[in-house]
Formats: C-alpha cells, structure tokens, sequence
C-alpha cells in the first residue's frame, strides 16, 4: 500500500524509532529531548513521539535542518543541548562527545537517558562524581535495537499501517540510482541529508 521509494526508508530507522520510544518508556506529556534529530531515526522518533503526547526538543545543526521535525509534531528545535530548556524526563542521546554529558546535564531527577548511538565519532568522557552530583537518580541506559521481544515483521507491519494512515511521514533526503552509493554515504557523514538516504536499483 505504500511505493518502493517510501518503504525503503522504513526498516533499520523505523524499526529503531519504534524499539527507543517503548525503551524509553510512556512519553505522553513527557518532555522528550532528542540528540542527533535531523537523522534518519530521528524525524521518525519526533513524529512518533510527539503524536504519542510527548514535548519534543529536538537538537539540530541548524534551524535549517530542523525545520521539518518542527512540522513533525517537536515543540522545538535548538542547535546544542546546553541551548534546550529543560529539565527532561527522557534523553534520547545518538551523537556522543560532548553532547551526551550536556544532554544528561538536562535530566530532570528520576530521569532516564538512552544512550543508542555516537554519530560524531567521538568518545564520550563522563565524570563519575558529575553523574552523581547531578541530577538524583538519573538513569542511563545502553540501546540495541536487535535485542526486542518483537519480530522485525510486526515492527514493519506496524511502521507500513501509520504511514499508509497518514499518521507517519518518511523524511527521505536523498534518493539515487545504487551506483552511486559512495556518494550517499559522503553525503551522509557529512551531515548533508535530512532524514533517510534511498537507493534504487533498476
Ligand atoms: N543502538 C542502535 O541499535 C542503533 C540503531 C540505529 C542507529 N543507531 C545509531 O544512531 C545514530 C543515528 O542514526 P541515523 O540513522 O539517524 O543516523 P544519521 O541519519 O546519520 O543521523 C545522525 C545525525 O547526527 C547528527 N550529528 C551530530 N554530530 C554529527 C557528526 N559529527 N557527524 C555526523 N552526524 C552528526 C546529524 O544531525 P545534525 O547535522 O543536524 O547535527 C545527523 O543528522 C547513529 O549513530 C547510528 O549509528 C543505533
């Protein structure tokens, strides 16, 4: 029911998006701030996230690349962590580097960050006694989206329904013949896609 193109763009970032937000716990009326937003998984965890109640913060580079997941249901969309107004009950963390201890700076008490990805490919350094002088029983959490209690089938069956419904809305940023997939991965790394890159073959 729904093109090639657009189901392309469902599997590995949809099935991520779908497997954080149930890690992450109940969202609605939860403020929500996301790292790394402008991604593939993280057009889909704003829309999925902010229709389920949550209040998105999303983090971009730019406003620019921010701009659709504004459209997508976040409430708003900053350039850093140390700019978003918090505190947060949920930090969903996927660039590492400096960004993960100025996300977790941002947890209200009680709250829990999940750690799923290191985009910038930079270590992350975090302070055990800054941990535990912040915020009282923060959490941390490892994310692996291979590791679910569901099948990759009922994940796609479900991500298939909302977007068929109009209820979910694939960001594809970039769709090219498979020949030049180099070129998508440069694009990619280099942060020049919004959403999901497409390959098409034939
Ligand atoms: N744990 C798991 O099971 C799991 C599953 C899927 C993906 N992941 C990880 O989750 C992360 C997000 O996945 P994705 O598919 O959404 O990736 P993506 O499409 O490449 O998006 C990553 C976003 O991170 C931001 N970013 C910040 N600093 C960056 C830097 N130095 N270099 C590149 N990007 C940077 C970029 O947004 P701005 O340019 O707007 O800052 C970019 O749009 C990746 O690290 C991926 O490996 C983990």
């Amino acid at each position: 029911s729904i093109d090639a193109v657009t189901a392309a763009a469902l599997p590995l970032a949809g099935i991520t998006a779908l497997r954080l937000l149930r890690a992450a716990g109940p969202v609605a009326g939860r403020r929500v701030l996301l790292t790394g937003a402008s991604g593939g998984v993280g057009h889909y965890v704003t829309e999925l996230a902010a229709s389920s109640g949550a209040a998105v913060t999303a983090v971009s580079a730019t406003r620019e690349r921010g701009a659709r997941l504004l459209e997508l249901g976040a409430e708003a969309v900053v350039t850093s962590p140390e700019e978003a107004e918090g505190p947060f009950d949920v930090v969903l963390e996927s660039v590492g580097g400096d960004s993960l201890p100025a996300a977790l700076a941002r947890l209200a008490p009680g709250g829990l960050l999940v750690w799923f990805g290191q985009a910038s490919r930079t270590p992350v350094t975090l302070d055990f006694f800054d941990f535990f002088g912040g915020p009282a029983q923060a959490r941390v959490a490892h994310f692996d989206y291979t590791r679910a209690d569901t099948t990759y089938a009922a994940e796609l069956a479900t991500l298939v329904r909302l977007v068929a419904g109009g209820r979910l809305h694939p960001e594809i940023g970039s769709v090219r013949d498979w020949s030049r997939t180099g070129d998508a991965i440069a694009d990619i790394r280099a942060r020049r896609v919004r959403g999901n890159a497409v390959l098409t073959v034939g």
